[in-house]
């Protein structure tokens, strides 16, 4: 009786899709609110080292306080699976401090304009460290995307090379991320949200020492005073609201990792960028020339071409 099997198939294809949809829209959302925060500690605290090290902080104390109290349940993990995983956390430290050092010299959208441009970075060190080959398509969906940075960057009014920089590694280092976890993840069995929580609890202990190096306690509590006469009290909620905004909407976009192709993937990665570039401007109240604009809608179309040139 053919009819109700695809009755039943559809109902199950549609509740799939539901779930996707409430992973993304709950994943862009916690981060525009991370950003947001991110953005309005590091203006009236420059430290990105320091934030970025809270962010992972608070990651690992909840996840490790989750599990004690077993709301979630622990990793079995072996000496294998945390070799494995070291390179994947020096790639996510460094690409996650170098975001924060580019928020903290330039306006979130800018920093998330060149972030759109990850999958041309993804094509080159794939080319050129791994020796794949693409189709041309892909290639060509390259042109827009370098273009279109290019552009933003060139006209936007608020340039700082070492905002621009840091975007621009954080997308090298998040290319090697992902291959490292790529290989990775094969055949273990750390589902998505532990796996996150392994590699922010292992990114706290690489960065920790190079925050205190880079930046240290004397910096860290002048600068936390100066805040505090600035903002009031208030002022460790933006911190707290950072840090763990920055963790759920990692989870989440690990979590829905484990249900998505990595095509599905980054097309939301790049609606992502979307909402977070919108969301800053409107909420910073950020000048904006029509020509950056444009830029920046030159490269997001780019990195739409090439998720269909990847297909
Ligand atoms: C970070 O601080 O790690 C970056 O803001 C993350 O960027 P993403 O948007 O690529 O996750």
């Amino acid at each position: 009786q053919p009819a109700p099997i695809s009755i039943e198939f559809d109902q199950e294809a549609a509740a799939q899709k539901l779930k996707i949809g409430v992973y993304f829209a709950t994943w862009w959302a916690l981060n525009v609110i991370f950003n947001i925060y991110n953005k309005k500690v590091l203006n009236a605290f420059p430290f990105p080292w320091l934030t970025s090290t809270l962010s992972l902080a608070a990651g690992s104390l909840l996840m490790v306080v989750s599990w004690a109290t077993r709301i979630a349940q622990a990793p079995e993990t072996d000496l294998d699976f945390w070799k494995t995983l070291f390179p994947v956390a020096v790639a996510h430290t460094i690409g996650h401090v170098a975001a924060t050092v580019s928020m903290s010299k330039v306006a979130v959208s800018f920093t998330h304009i060149i972030k759109s441009g990850e999958p041309a970075f993804s094509v080159l060190v794939s080319r050129f460290f791994l020796g794949e080959t693409f189709p041309l398509p892909v290639y060509l969906s390259l042109l827009p995307i370098i273009g279109g940075c290019a552009l933003s960057a060139a006209t936007e009014l608020n340039f700082n090379l070492i905002g621009f920089m840091g975007a621009m590694v954080s997308n090298l280092a998040f290319v090697f991320r992902n291959i490292f976890s790529k290989r990775g993840m094969k055949g273990k069995s750390v589902g998505g949200m532990n796996y996150y929580a392994c590699l922010s609890i292992m990114s706290l202990f690489i960065l920790t020492p190079f925050a205190i190096a880079v930046e240290g306690p004397h910096l860290w509590a002048v600068g936390w005073q100066n805040a505090v006469s600035q903002i009031g009290p208030n002022f460790i909620w933006w911190v707290v609201a950072q840090s763990v905004f920055y963790h759920l909407y990692n989870q989440v976009s690990y979590m829905s990792l484990n249900e998505i192709s990595p095509l599905t993937f980054s097309i939301g990665n790049t609606m992502k960028r979307i909402s977070v570039i919108v969301a800053s401007i409107i909420i910073f109240n950020t000048p904006l020339q029509p020509i950056n604009a444009l830029g920046a809608a030159i490269a997001i179309s780019g990195t739409f071409l090439y998720s269909q040139a990847k297909q």
